[in-house]
């Protein structure tokens, strides 16, 4: 299975080292500096949730941590060698779960491995594994259209589980979910990261969603984003949600971090 959180190699560690990135203008107009300065040490096999107004720069982080982007200034590495573009140990999931129309569900999750060139009996048996773990059993042969909004999500995170990345990416991905449906999903993406102790930088609006899932969080400033603060959760896991949310210290953070997004001017 994947990289075990003591692996000396770290190769799902990513470092941002003094990160700025630009965008450059449309027809001949000013550039859009997306992040400025951002300085970030992820820990193998640690959780952390990326927090921060809309257009602060988030997506441009998790983008630069999969190699769609490369950095204006500064560096991105990932397993202490600098990211040069997209590669198989990364792992990226979306707010919308981009499945194939034409393929049915266990031919999405077999994508990867099948343009790897993996061997067909291997790939299958990796399937029926995250088909069991994210509960889609019998819907294998099932098209995208005839799943719901949360059958789709969790055919995404099996899609992108089964090439065992030491690192997953993932950008609002239940933010297009409703609230029991979300939750469940946070469930299981905490269940199945400890079976495959992948790395997750893990971007929400959501401060009860990155409370109940993060080890860190990482406030971002409005645009240019730069880190405002590094907060590390003090609480046990496994978590139960709704235990969680009478914990007095989670009331505090959450009004912390809500004060720190919305109002910056009061600096608590
Ligand atoms: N491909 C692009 N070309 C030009 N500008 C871009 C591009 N991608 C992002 N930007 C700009 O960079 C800034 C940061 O965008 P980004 O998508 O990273 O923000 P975000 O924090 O993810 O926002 P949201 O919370 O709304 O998803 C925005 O001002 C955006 O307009
Ligand atoms: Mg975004």
């Amino acid at each position: 299975m994947t990289v075990p959180a003591s692996d000396p190699a770290g190769s799902g560690r990513i470092v941002f080292d003094r990160v700025a990135h630009s965008f450059p203008g449309g027809s001949g107009g000013n550039a859009t500096e997306a992040v400025t300065d951002f300085s970030l040490d992820v820990e193998q096999g640690s959780f952390v949730c990326l927090l921060g107004p809309s257009g602060c720069g988030k997506s441009t982080i998790l983008n630069l941590a999969a190699g769609f982007e490369r950095p204006t200034r500064g560096s991105v590495s990932v397993g202490g060698r600098p990211v040069t573009g997209p590669g198989p140990d990364r792992g990226m999931v979306f707010q919308d779960a981009n499945l194939l129309p034409w393929r049915n569900v266990l031919e999405n999750i077999t994508l990867g491995p099948e343009l790897a060139g993996r061997p067909r009996e291997e790939t299958l048996a990796a399937a029926r594994r995250f088909i069991t773990l994210t509960g889609l059993q019998g819907f294998e042969r099932h098209a995208p259209y005839e799943l719901s909004g949360g059958m789709r999500q969790r055919a995404a995170l099996a899609r992108a589980w089964i090439t065992e990345p030491a690192i997953l990416l993932m950008d609002e991905p239940f933010g297009a979910l409703d609230a029991q449906t979300r939750l469940s999903m946070q469930e299981l993406l905490m269940s199945v990261r400890q079976v495959t102790g992948a790395t997750v930088l893990f971007v929400t609006h959501d401060v009860d969603e990155a409370l109940f899932l993060a080890d860190e969080i990482v406030v971002m400033t409005p645009r240019p984003g730069r880190i405002r603060k590094k907060i590390v959760l003090p609480f046990t896991r496994p978590l139960v949600y709704e235990q969680l949310i009478l914990n007095a210290a989670f009331t505090e953070l959450k009004h912390d971090i809500l004060y720190t997004i919305r109002r910056p001017e009061y600096d608590i």
